[in-house]
């Protein structure tokens, strides 16, 4: 199923609360949360409180993308302040299965994610551990990013990894999405996508939501 989670990296943080209320009723299906350290990657955002107090402004699963070099750490942290989906990096220095075991026993899906040079095939092996793969389509770490088209081809290899093993899972892009280039990722075999700049740029959010939703409909099979 084709679902967009907006970025609240590009959000007002002196009203996130509010913000995440307006996302919601928008027709956001997830809401993107970016976790830095600024250690795993060069900036600072929020942390595992900032997320407990957002779980009142909204129902919807929160999208939890941990971009910190110690993911394990933290993951109990983040499943109680109120994590749906927990995403953390095959690159921070964590025990991956571990991390992964840590996720799934708190109740929360847990999702593996590859930088742009990270080959799609480091993900295969836990497959059939994990809910989603993020394909990240920028270097992580900032939000309004170009779009990087050339890692079309990884989510296609992931994609068909898990047809020929049939493995249901979810493909996630994050980076640069935009109504100019959503077709592109859906067609490759994404169907979760993140946008930040893309949603809270446009003057009508509600509108650019349904565009991205129906583009990226037409475009995945
Ligand atoms: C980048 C973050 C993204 C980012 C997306 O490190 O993981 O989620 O906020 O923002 P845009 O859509 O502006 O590239
Ligand atoms: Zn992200």
């Amino acid at each position: 199923m084709i679902k967009i989670s907006p970025s609240i990296l590009s959000c007002d943080y002196a009203i996130m609360g509010e913000e995440f209320a307006r996302m919601e009723k928008s027709g956001a299906d997830w809401l993107h949360i970016d976790v830095m350290d600024g250690h795993f990657v060069p900036n600072i955002t929020l942390g595992a409180p900032v997320v407990k107090c957002l779980r009142k402004s909204s129902s919807l699963p929160f999208d939890v993308h941990l971009m910190i070099s110690e993911p394990l750490k933290y993951v109990p942290d983040f499943i109680k302040a109120g994590a749906d989906i927990i995403t953390f990096h095959i690159e921070a220095d964590s025990d991956i299965d571990e991390t992964i075991e840590a996720i799934r026993n708190g109740g929360c899906v847990p999702a593996l994610s590859i930088k742009p040079k990270t080959p799609a095939s480091a993900v295969f092996d836990y497959l059939d551990k994990i809910g989603m793969v993020l394909v990240m389509t920028v270097e992580p770490g900032f939000g309004g990013q170009s779009f990087m088209a050339d890692m079309m081809p990884k989510i296609t290899e992931i994609r068909q990894e898990c047809k020929r093993r049939n493995i249901k899972m979810d493909i996630q892009v994050d980076g640069g999405i935009s109504d100019k280039n959503i077709e592109i990722a859906a067609s490759a075999g994404a169907n979760i996508f993140v946008a930040g700049s893309a949603i809270f740029g446009a003057d009508d959010a509600e509108k650019m939501i349904k565009t991205l939703k129906e583009k990226a409909e037409k475009a995945f099979q």
